[in-house]
């Protein structure tokens, strides 16, 4: 079992009868406490003294020493481990741990104590141990009056059914996870929260529909739940990011134990999980952000998973992680170990980033195609048929075509769709904070800008009748459409990675960026033939400048350029594709125009300037106006 078990209790309770019997079951050895006393400490109780805090403090040393140098293989240790502060001691570095209280009443134990008369520790103390016994929170507690053979197979019979691993939040992501970890053959708790009348036995119920579940176990007890883990604890929350995942991690902390591993599956602010795993190390627990993606399918069939936080506890989790992850197409899983912090969860915001202008571009190429170009939704499927079998395949491209051949009835579904956009925080925490650290990061700037403005619908429709707004047709080719996207969608890519790169600067972390695209080749939402191809590239220094990218600039920059000019002409709002041709501009524009600005400041605040014709960086200020 790989588990230090303590046995603990006031003398007398039969801990040593119960530990003895452990270890002939289980070949695990087992350590009387009493043994490791010190002469002073024995003839101290011959001597009928109690022991002092101090008197314990050397022998509660040596019991947890024991336990460090027998982790490896488990141990039984009977110790009365009093108090809080004793067991803390006695459980101190050790991963694996689990109490056994057996509890009886004075009277009882006194009873038995004077049918031992030869033994150091006599029943007139008995009381002083009672005095300042504090009874243990998270330990299996057997009442002593119970015949010890069937209290150690009431012990066995608890480490044999605790489940390997909890989840918490039953919604769709946490029940898809939960189905695909059960058919990996992970003993799973399952845990959702009791609110009466909307959410009552939502465990149960789970488990009872899906029999792949069988070996499951349902709770609405959080106490409950976090008992019938195997320890260290390995929990995934599956709650609500933000305040939920706080309340959560809350009513958590006074039910675990040190070493007990929290691993946030949700879309979490990574700031946020930096803070988490700060305070919860202060108690020995650890906390891993892990970024998930692939929605509801994803969760069941095989995720990409973004695992971030420390990395021995990590290495605990990662067999159960990597079996229910999908893999890529050499079959690794798509889970890598991503660095320390809330790494984890800031390379998924950035995945969402990505994804926001993954779809914008599509949108925006459906609306050139439907507004500009005039073709039907069946021709416009097609087309998009013919592009997702070659290069430019990917989920999102997959996943629109599916949409765009949707009929309700006799007509599209896509037609009756309210075109305002919603979204859910990951998108604008990316910008945000790619304004925070300097990165230009324009295109899910504009995918989440797009966002933003449709949600104006009253206004939209207000202003294109006041302006008399009208979209004529355009004038490119689906050949030039389908370069000009392809162009877009790399430069999306790299302003993404960009990002990564520099916040992996700013917070050391160690990201292989290699790696992390390999992770995004299966399973996730930005999944694509490109992300593929980025895998060998992605980790150059500029990834802009390498010469793949490069060279595909030079072969479809023209067809980018009339795809925009074209659509601007004909009032169709693009502004992706707008950013993508415009970083490539800025991005290679030797001598830009920011010297006016420079000057400007200067003009107006004194902000200085450097000058082309010295190189020491020097800051140079100029009187522009003689007052005089
Ligand atoms: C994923 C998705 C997932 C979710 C987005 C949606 O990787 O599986 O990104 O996390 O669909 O958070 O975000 P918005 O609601 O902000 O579009």
């Amino acid at each position: 079992m790989q588990t230090i078990l303590f046995i603990m209790g006031v003398s007398g309770s039969g801990k040593t009868t119960v530990g003895k019997l452990l270890s002939e079951q289980t070949g695990i050895p087992f350590f009387d406490g009493d043994d490791f006393h010190s002469t002073a400490n024995i003839e101290k109780m011959k001597a009928g003294i109690p022991l002092t805090d101090e008197d314990r403090a050397a022998w509660l040393q040596s019991l947890n020493q024991l336990a460090k140098e027998n982790e490896t293989r488990g141990a039984v240790i009977a110790c009365s481990a009093l108090k809080e502060t004793y067991r803390q001691q006695l459980a101190d570095g050790l991963h694996h741990v689990q109490w056994v209280y057996l509890k009886g009443s004075y009277a009882l134990i006194h009873e038995r104590m004077l049918q031992r008369p030869h033994h150091y520790f006599s029943a007139a103390m008995l009381q002083s141990q009672f005095d300042i016994l504090e009874e243990p929170f998270h330990a299996w507690v057997f009442d002593v009056q119970e015949d010890p053979h069937s209290i150690a197979a009431s012990i066995l019979k608890h480490f044999v059914m605790q489940s390997d691993f909890g989840i918490i939040g039953l919604g769709v992501m946490g029940k898809s996870l939960a189905l695909n970890m059960a058919g990996k053959g992970v003993k799973l708790s399952l845990y959702n929260r009791y609110v009466k009348g909307q959410e009552e036995k939502v465990a149960e119920q789970f488990i009872t529909h899906n029999p792949i579940l069988k070996e499951a176990k349902a709770f609405e007890d959080l106490s409950a739940f976090v008992q019938s883990l195997a320890m260290p604890r390995k929990i995934l929350l599956m709650v609500n990011a933000g305040a939920a995942v706080d309340a959560v991690v809350e009513e958590l902390k006074p039910l675990l134990s040190k070493g007990d591993i929290i691993i946030d599956g949700g879309n979490s602010f990574y700031k946020d999980t930096e803070r988490r795993i700060q305070e919860l190390n202060q108690y020995g627990f650890h906390f891993i952000g892990a970024g998930i993606s692939g929605g509801e399918e994803g969760a069941l069939k095989g995720p990409s998973i973004m695992p971030g936080g420390d990395a021995t506890a990590y290495s605990q989790v990662q067999p159960i992680l990597e079996s229910i992850a999908a893999k890529d197409k050499s079959g690794k899983p798509c889970c890598a170990y991503i660095s320390n912090g809330g790494s984890g969860h800031f390379v998924k915001m950035v995945h969402n980033a990505i994804e926001y202008a993954e779809m914008q571009l599509l949108s925006e190429v459906y609306a050139v195609m439907r507004n500009g170009l005039q073709l039907s939704q069946d021709a416009i499927a097609a087309i998009f048929q013919q592009w997702n079998e070659k290069e430019l395949n990917s989920y999102l491209l997959e996943i629109t075509i599916d949409i765009l051949q949707t009929k309700e009835g006799e007509d599209w579904l896509l037609d009756k769709i309210l075109d305002t956009g919603s979204s859910k925080g990951t998108g604008s925490w990316a910008v945000a904070i790619a304004a925070e650290l300097g990165v230009p990061a324009g295109m899910m700037t504009s995918a989440l800008y797009a966002r933003y403005l449709s949600a104006q619908k009253q206004t939209r429709v207000q202003a294109a009748a006041a302006l008399s707004t009208s979209q004529a047709s355009v004038s490119i080719s689906t050949e030039q459409l389908q370069q000009a996207y392809a162009l877009a969608r790399i430069i999306n890519h790299v302003q993404g990675f960009e990002l990564i790169k520099t916040a992996a600067l700013k917070y050391q972390w160690g990201i292989n960026c290699s790696e992390l695209a390999r992770i995004w080749t299966n399973g996730c939402i930005i999944r694509s033939t490109l992300m593929e191809q980025l895998t060998g590239i992605v980790s150059a220094d500029n990834l802009l400048l390498h010469p793949l990218i490069i060279t595909s600039i030079q072969q479809q920059l023209d067809s980018l350029t009339q795809t925009v000019t074209a659509s601007l002409q004909s009032g169709i709002a693009v502004p992706a594709l707008c950013e993508a041709l415009h970083y490539i501009h800025a991005m290679s524009t030797e001598q830009s125009a920011m010297n006016l600005i420079q000057a400007q400041r200067d003009y107006f605040g004194a902000h200085t300037y450097q000058r082309i014709d010295d190189a020491s960086g020097k800051a140079y200020h100029t009187q522009w106006k003689n007052e005089n």
